[in-house]
Order: C-alpha cells, then sequence, then structure tokens
C-alpha cells in the first residue's frame, strides 16, 4: 500500500512536471529544442492586404531560417521581439500604431516600405516611434531591396549569343502603368521618341501586360526604359531587377545616379540616361548599338558570372532573424522622413 502511494506520488509528479514545465517553456518562449534563443516577429498587418498562411514554423519550413518565430496574430504583441508595420496602411488610416499598448522595453518596431518618398505619404507623424526601417536603402536596418546580383556557384562558359534572347524585333520597350506628366522620366520619354521608335505597353496605353506576358514580350526588345517614377537615392525598382533583367533587354535606366546602381548591380548591365549629355546622344548610341553584335553582346557579359535574385520581404524578415540578437541594444527613428529621402 505505501509503495503503492509512493509510485502514484511520482507519477503524479511527472506529469504535473510534463505538463507545467512544457507550458512554462512555451510560455517563456526563450529556449527552443537547439538551445539558442527564438525570435518572435509579429506582423502587425499585411501590405496591400497580401497575407500570407504563416501556419507551422514558417521561417525554417519555408526559407531554412530556425528559430524564428513569425506571426500575423496582434494579441501576440506583448512577447513579439520585432513588430513590422507596413507603411501603406498607416499613411491611410486603414491601421494604426498601437501606442496605448504597454510595449515590452527591448521590442523594435520596425517601419516597412518599398516605395520612395513621393509615394509615402505624410511620414512626419511618426518620428521618434520607429526603431528599425525595412525598405530598399542600402543603411535600412533590414536591407529588403528589390532584387540583387549574387555570384553563380560556377561561371558558364556559354557561347554570348546563348545568354541574349532570340527573336528580338523592336528596339525600345516600355511599361507605364503609372504615367503622369510631371514625372522626370516622361520628359525623357518624350524627347527620346522623336529620336528613336519606342514601343509602349501598360495601362495607361490601353495595353496592359500580365504577369505572364511581361516578360516574353519585353524580351522582344534590345532595350528597355527602366525608368524609376521618382528619383531618390537607392530607389532602384523592379523596373531594373524584373521587368529589364529577367526579360533579358538591356536596361536604360534612369533614377538616382550610376553610383548607387554600381553598387547593387554589374556595372557593364545597364545603360544610364545621365551617361549622356543629351537625349538625342542617348538615342543615337542605342541605334548603334544594335547595329554591333559584339558590343551589344558585352551587356550581357555578367550573365556567365551572376544571376538576378528577387526576394519577398517575408523571406528577408526571416533572413534577418538570426541577427537580432547582434544588433546595437538601442536605436530611434527621430527623423524618419529625413531619412528616407
Ligand atoms: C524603440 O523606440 C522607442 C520609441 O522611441 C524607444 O522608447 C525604445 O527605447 C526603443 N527601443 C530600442 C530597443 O531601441
Amino acid at each position: 500500500m505505501r509503495l503503492h502511494s509512493q509510485w502514484l506520488r511520482v507519477a503524479l509528479f511527472i506529469t504535473f512536471f510534463i505538463l507545467f514545465g512544457r507550458l512554462l517553456l512555451q510560455w517563456l518562449s526563450v529556449e527552443s529544442s537547439t538551445g539558442v534563443r527564438n525570435h518572435k516577429i509579429l506582423v502587425w498587418h499585411w501590405p496591400f492586404g497580401n497575407s500570407l498562411n504563416l501556419a507551422g514554423d514558417f521561417c525554417k519550413d519555408k526559407f531554412g531560417v530556425p528559430n524564428c518565430i513569425m506571426v500575423d496574430d496582434q494579441s501576440q504583441f506583448s512577447d513579439a521581439d520585432v513588430v513590422i508595420f507596413h507603411n501603406r496602411e498607416l499613411i491611410q488610416r486603414e491601421q494604426k500604431l498601437p501606442v496605448n499598448l504597454n510595449r515590452p522595453k527591448s521590442q523594435r518596431w520596425v517601419w516597412l516600405t518599398m516605395k520612395s518618398p513621393d509615394y509615402n505619404g505624410n511620414v512626419i507623424p511618426f518620428a521618434g516611434y520607429f526603431n528599425w526601417t525595412m525598405t530598399y536603402h542600402q543603411d535600412a536596418d533590414i536591407y529588403s531591396p528589390h532584387g540583387v546580383m549574387v555570384p553563380k556557384d560556377f561561371e558558364t562558359d556559354e557561347p554570348i549569343e546563348d545568354l541574349i534572347p532570340k527573336g528580338k524585333t523592336h528596339l525600345v520597350c516600355w511599361v507605364v502603368n503609372d504615367f503622369s506628366p510631371d514625372h522626370k522620366r516622361t520628359a525623357i520619354y518624350d524627347k527620346l521618341k522623336t529620336v528613336i521608335p519606342i514601343e509602349v505597353y501598360g495601362e495607361e496605353v490601353n495595353r496592359g501586360l500580365t504577369d505572364d506576358t511581361l516578360l516574353p514580350t519585353i524580351s522582344r526588345c534590345f532595350f528597355y526604359l527602366a525608368f524609376e517614377n521618382s528619383v531618390f537615392r537607392d530607389y532602384i525598382t523592379e523596373e531594373l531587377w524584373h521587368n529589364a533583367y529577367r526579360s533579358g533587354a538591356v536596361p536604360v535606366v534612369f533614377g538616382p545616379p550610376r553610383e548607387d546602381y554600381e553598387a547593387v548591380a554589374q556595372k557593364d548591365s545597364f545603360i544610364h540616361v545621365n551617361d549622356f549629355s543629351t537625349i538625342e546622344e542617348l538615342g543615337q548610341f542605342l541605334r548603334k548599338l544594335v547595329m554591333n553584335g559584339d558590343a551589344y553582346a558585352s551587356y550581357f557579359n555578367w550573365r556567365r558570372k551572376y544571376t538576378v535574385v528577387v526576394k519577398h520581404w517575408v523571406e528577408l524578415a526571416c533572413e534577418f532573424c538570426p541577427k537580432i540578437s547582434s544588433m546595437p541594444p538601442h536605436k530611434v527613428y527621430k527623423d524618419l522622413d529625413g531619412w528616407q529621402r
């Protein structure tokens, strides 16, 4: 009898330990099975309502990043290490910063935007709220460019012709969905089209392209006008990374200075509008370049060694997770608007 109750006590103790110990660990959410600290990232709201299903160990299952818990459930605010706020919804007042909640001392608030200051609305009221930025700026805390050029594992030795899409029929193409006569790029286009023919696509001219038709269409062009809608430091978008590089049309870029492009892309992979003193000169240069096969092909040399990678911001957030512990302990953006310009 006595022995029996002793076993019962041991069994009870073990049950208690398993149940509550696990709960305690979960509650603390500190140690993972490998003993490395878990970080919790809370996506306060999804950009443009484009939500992802974060079920399971999302960062690990999708991108191979362990010890990173990503959630989009606002009720987990109090134990999140990092909270990401996308600018657009804040500006449009569809979402608010939870300034009324008790913000843990070590919690970082992240300001996420992929757009240029011209499209971010008035962010002056956000001064002093954010600890980190997640943008295309090279000096953002969570650098999230619209694309990157990464070295290939093996340099290819294919003949250069094989790196150039076949069947090019148009000299210069442009896709414009966001048209404004006030954009600087519009003035350049207006002048350039008097020098050489430009094939224009996009909603603006009722020739909208879909995700399926965009790249095959642009690949038939020798050059693509990767013109940014506004000119700001580091502001280089999918115009270059997706439309131009992915299609295999040589980009003619307009945006920040050449140095900004060279900081992220091979310098012989694009032509910069600023390389010419007049638009007339640029037009003549393009016209001559296609008549000299070798010179044109030289803009594809980089493709032997590099490849272009475009990542979703969520992947970049997961990849950032292991760096959280080594970030400076304290930071506040006192002049967010000044910083973004
Ligand atoms: C984050 O920013 C807030 C608001 O300015 C500030 O009070 C807090 O100390 C900052 N935290 C860190 C960890 O930098």
